[in-house]
């Protein structure tokens, strides 16, 4: 897809589809007796853009109380009185005192799959202005939200389909007032870095396990460093015998594919010497069968995503290079593929970590856990000051937050903040869970110094993030556990069903605060 920005003079645009906003901007009710009657509440559309010809155009319909501007509700005109576009269509942000640029994000996606059905092939975009009754948001953000909605609405999970029609749309045109053009110009291109990468990471994480194994993950992250300007290697399992990092190993031994073990390395041009070293670490399991704790045959397909982390982590980085933060960044992502076989670990076994710490293996399918105990020591040993992770850990999580926030735990407030600062630019849900040293004891063993599952199922998100605080030791450490939020079964009305990539953007954002520039 070809983003560009604009001039306004939107009269003239000759596109398929013009796509402006609208809130609903009736008073918000005020308190009232218990006596009084509700007061009607009087939808009052307004729509954001301060050209004439557009709001002429709009009238009719608009006063009809047809469209209640909800949040991505769609009203569609065709050869709209006074415009050159051949359409106009008005997407809902809902209530204008509530409209957020999160709430711009997905209505841009909206329009954009809106679009593609119809095979409509350009779309442009009124970048809202400020209009009597709605607080503007500020132009930067609007237009850098609106490129990611619409090209994360691009997605469709449809390219093993030999019916697929290719129905992308092949221009996107932000239409930008003169004063806002060059501010509007440095928001694109940050936008279609962002959601780009995020597409990059969907495209990883839809891949079925037979095509993308651990090796292959490794080549597809050496052909996207290698693009965008990123240091690659790529290592198997001579690497992690050398390193000793007998807990990935453990997971991997049990299949017919080699591990792979990821690491990117990402510099910027200007020298910054000291300062944080980010550490990002993926769990990149191609499938996970649970191993010789296997899993039940219900849902086990799902499995395939739970390299979601790690490809999550990849288009951070493809992010980073193309974003250029003044900080430092290496990555690390643990792919392998967890089976049951001959040569598999199995329960009982006890196996010695990288760190030195010797683990107690009570569950074979608690193998994340297991290969990340050793990435987030060697990004130690490479230097990170800072760690993240990313990973589809645990399905507890979705008992515990559903599948709209994802988890997320840190032993550092100072560091969580950063990634707090980071969530209000990405508008991703993370909910931070506790990590008290008291959930500790369900993950003590007797004859080993950790054990990889505890006796009880309570608070499983937790006793995982417990295990992984082992290895991250005194390091300040993000946990993302995003078990719940990789896949969605269900379209959005912004987002295709599938792979979301979600944390690509808060990880992103949260590197972007340490940047000395
Ligand atoms: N990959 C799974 C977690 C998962 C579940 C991801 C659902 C996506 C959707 C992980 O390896 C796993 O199997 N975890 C176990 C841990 C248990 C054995 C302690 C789980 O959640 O059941
Ligand atoms: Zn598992
Ligand atoms: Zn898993």
């Amino acid at each position: 897809m070809k983003t560009q920005v604009s001039k306004q003079n939107i009269p003239s645009v000759a596109t398929d589809l013009l796509a402006v906003f609208a809130v609903d901007g009736a008073p918000v009710k005020t308190p009232k007796l218990p006596t009084q009657k509700e007061p009607e509440a009087i939808p009052q559309i307004l729509l954001l853009s301060s050209d004439a010809a557009v709001q002429r155009a709009a009238e009719a319909v608009l006063a009809s109380g047809e469209f209640k501007a909800s949040a991505n509700e769609t009203l569609l005109l065709h050869s709209p009185l006074g415009l050159a576009a051949k359409r106009l269509l008005i997407v809902g942000l809902g209530k204008s005192a509530k409209a957020t640029i999160h709430d711009l994000r997905r209505a841009g996606g909206t329009a954009v799959r809106f679009a593609k059905p119809r095979g409509i092939k350009n779309v442009a975009f009124v970048v809202p202005t400020a209009v009597e009754g709605w607080m503007a948001l500020p132009p930067g953000p609007c237009v850098q939200a609106v490129v990611e909605g619409a090209l994360l609405g691009d997605f469709d999970s449809d390219t093993y389909r030999s019916d697929r029609k290719d129905q992308s749309v092949q221009s996107v045109t932000l239409l930008a007032t003169e004063s806002d053009l060059t501010i509007a110009e440095q928001a694109l291109r940050d936008g279609a870095i962002i959601a780009d990468a995020q597409n990059f990471a969907r495209s990883l994480v839809l891949e079925p396990g037979n095509v993308v194994t651990p090796a292959v993950l490794g080549e597809r992250a050496k052909a996207m460093a290698e693009e965008v300007g990123l240091r690659c290697e790529v290592y198997g399992a001579d690497k992690l015998h050398e390193l000793k990092m007998g807990a990935f190993w453990a997971v991997a031994q049990g299949s017919e594919q080699p591990p792979a073990l990821i690491v990117l390395t990402y510099t910027p041009d200007m020298s910054v010497k000291d300062g944080p070293v980010l550490g990002l670490v993926g769990k990149g399991i191609t499938f996970d069968t649970g191993g010789i704790s296997i899993k039940p045959a219900d849902g086990m397909e799902k499995m395939k995503y739970d390299m979601g982390g790690g490809a999550a982590m990849l288009g951070a980085m493809r992010a980073i290079a193309g974003l250029k933060p003044a900080v430092r960044v290496i990555c690390v992502v643990c792919a392998a593929e967890n089976m049951p076989s001959g040569k598999a670990y199995r329960p009982g076994d006890i196996v010695t970590a990288k760190s030195g710490k010797t683990i107690e293996v009570m569950n074979t399918d608690a193998e994340g856990r297991m290969v990340l105990a050793d990435g987030l020591n060697y990004a130690r040993e490479l230097g990170a000051t800072h760690l993240i992770d990313a990973a589809t850990l645990t399905g507890a999580v979705g008992v515990a937050l559903g599948a709209v926030n994802a988890g997320a735990f840190s032993n550092d407030d100072a560091t969580y903040e950063h990634f707090t600062r980071g969530l209000a630019v990405s508008g991703e849900r993370f909910w931070r869970l506790p990590l008290d040293d008291d959930y500790r004891e369900q993950i003590k063993s007797s004859i080993a110094d950790i054990m990889n599952t505890g006796g009880s199922r309570l608070g499983g998100a937790i006793t995982a993030a417990k295990f992984l605080q082992e290895f991250a030791e005194e390091t300040p450490w993000i946990h993302l556990d995003i078990a719940a939020v990789t896949w969605i079964d269900d379209a959005k009305p912004w987002l295709a069903k599938g792979p979301t990539g979600t944390s690509v953007r808060s990880i992103v954002e949260w590197v972007r605060t340490y940047s000395a520039s």
